[in-house]
């Protein structure tokens, strides 16, 4: 069903993955999107996608750690879309490994996309919000953020990810703005696909290994993530905030 009325949406890191499924999603909701990632041409599939089955889509390239091209991305967002008054902080990435081996570079770039990229974005997109009186911010947090061996940097930034939507929850309330986050066990993604090339082992086998462990016994798919923006992001999600949603096919990631 469509809004009632039109919002405008941006969806960082959603040239693929959670991200583009988040995108696709939000515009069948009714919603114009602004599919932002890193660069522009790699949003043009997603947009076209969204832009044939009737919706309204703008590719925005823009690294969410740079904060003029989260700025300059932003005003782009609202001159040819519209004022955001939805934004999905998912743009991510991972560079896992032991503490002992894990460098300062692979600590900052995690820290600089998963929490600098939710600040940035988050600072930039709230004043619009503001505005408008109405707002959701949804975060990509993780089921890492309860400790995950070889992901100390990562699971540091996503239960980060948990504390900054609180405090945008007390921040933002009075202005009609809820924050929450997502917090995903397993997805099949890139990411997720990427991960099992680096531990030897195919995709499959990986699948395979991670479904043994997932009481619904599947793993989870991007639309799985999808659905859950859709519901908070949506009009009637207006009492809920500062709330993380797991989301793992059972209760313990
Ligand atoms: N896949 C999973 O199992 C899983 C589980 C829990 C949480 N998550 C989180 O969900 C989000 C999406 O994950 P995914 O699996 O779709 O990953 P993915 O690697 O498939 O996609 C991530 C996207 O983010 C973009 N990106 C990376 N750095 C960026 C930057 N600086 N600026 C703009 N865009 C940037 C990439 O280009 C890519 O398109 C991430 O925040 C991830 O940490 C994923």
């Amino acid at each position: 069903m469509s809004n009632p009325i039109q919002r405008v949406a941006v969806v960082t890191g959603a040239a693929r993955g959670i991200g583009a499924a988040v995108a696709r999603r939000l515009a069948a909701d009714g919603m114009g999107v602004a599919v932002l990632d890193l660069h522009e041409a790699a949003c043009q599939t997603i947009v076209e996608e969204i832009v044939a089955a009737g919706g309204r889509a703008l590719a925005v390239g823009a690294d969410v750690s740079d904060e003029a091209a989260v700025t300059r991305g932003v005003e782009r967002v609202v001159t040819e879309l519209g004022a955001p008054s939805v934004l999905v902080n998912n743009a991510g990435v991972i560079r896992d490994n032991l503490l002992f081996k894990m460098t300062v570079e692979d600590w900052d770039a995690v820290m600089n996309v998963h929490l600098r990229g939710a600040f940035l974005c988050t600072r930039a997109v709230q004043r619009h919000m503001i505005d408008q009186g109405w707002g959701r911010v949804i975060s990509l947090s993780s089921t890492s953020a309860l400790g995950n061996r070889g992901q100390a940097n990562y699971a540091a930034a996503k239960a980060g990810v948990q504390g900054f939507t609180k405090t945008l929850a007390l921040e933002l309330g009075k202005f009609g703005v809820t924050a929450n986050a997502i917090a995903p066990g397993f997805i099949e993604t890139e990411m997720t696909a990427e991960t099992a090339e680096r531990m030897g082992i195919s995709f499959e086998k990986m699948k395979e290994l991670v479904t043994a462990q997932i009481p619904v016994a599947r793993t989870g798919k991007p639309d799985d993530i999808a659905h859950a923006v859709s519901f908070l992001a949506s009009e009637g999600a207006g009492f809920i905030s500062g709330q993380v949603l797991y989301i793992a096919g059972g209760p313990r990631n």
